[in-house]
């Protein structure tokens, strides 16, 4: 049987009848995780899903209402009001709110700047839990916390990591924002986020400051395809 995830999956690898592949990359933000799983859900063939963008959506939403993101309370009713999902596509995810599409206003400074307090809500988690472990089929899925709380008993699981001024350099290539900025910014999310930032104990960690994207790809796929039942992989 052909393994496919929520949508837009081209079905790569052959898994046994009914098996279900689930890969967790963790990692700090701009540890190169996102790339690194959107590539290799490409040449597995399966889908790739985001976790960070429904925290992004979450925060969104709270932002536009002009509701303060520390009301966890407030944040919840709005999340029963409107309806926030995730759309993993072959080319990475996109998010809708009452069906409109709002990805492109996820990664904004304004999002990144209250996202983590967002997350710190232990049933904004719950939320954001239950709308991942609901999703069928096979994925890689990036986070802080898949590994550890979300899909435990994920087939393979990674923690990327890289040095801060590292990921600061590379964050500042996407964004219009200086680069010093981006480091302060970085650390106070770093700092927000270390509770649900810890690798899982059986997670394969890698530094990913030295390598280039398809570096790291290789080193996890190598990995996965020692653990993988049966596959013929889209080179
Ligand atoms: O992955 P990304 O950096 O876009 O995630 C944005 C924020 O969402 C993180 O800084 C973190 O606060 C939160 N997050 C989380 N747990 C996850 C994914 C993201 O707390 N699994």
């Amino acid at each position: 049987m052909t393994v496919g995830g929520p949508a837009g999956s081209s079905g790569g690898f052959d898994a046994q009848p009914g098996a279900r592949v689930v890969i967790t990359i963790d990692g700090p933000a701009a540890s190169g995780k996102s790339s690194a799983a959107k590539l290799l859900a490409q040449r597995l063939g399966i889908a790739y899903v985001s976790s960070g963008l429904l925290y992004r959506g979450a925060t969104l939403v709270a932002l536009r209402q002009g509701i303060d993101v520390a009301d966890e309370g407030a944040i919840l009713a709005l999340l029963a009001e409107q309806d926030v999902r995730l759309h993993p596509e072959a080319g990475g995810n996109r998010v809708t709110v009452d069906w409109r599409d709002v990805t492109d206003e996820l990664h904004t400074d304004a999002v990144d700047a209250s996202v983590s307090v967002v997350a710190k809500h232990p049933r904004v988690r719950a939320w954001v839990n239950d709308r991942l472990r609901e999703m069928g089929g096979s994925f890689v899925i990036d986070g802080r916390d898949m590994g550890t709380s979300v899909f435990p008993g994920a087939l393979a699981k990674f923690y990327l990591t890289a040095d801060p001024a590292v990921r600061a350099k590379r964050r500042a290539g996407e964004r219009s924002t200086g680069v010093e900025a981006i480091a302060t910014e970085l650390s106070r999310r770093d700092e927000r986020d270390k509770r649900q930032s810890v690798p899982a104990a059986d997670a394969v960690v890698i530094d990913t400051g030295p390598l280039t994207l398809v570096e790291v790809v290789e080193q996890v796929l190598t990995a996965v395809l020692r653990v993988l039942p049966a596959r013929t992989v889209n080179t």
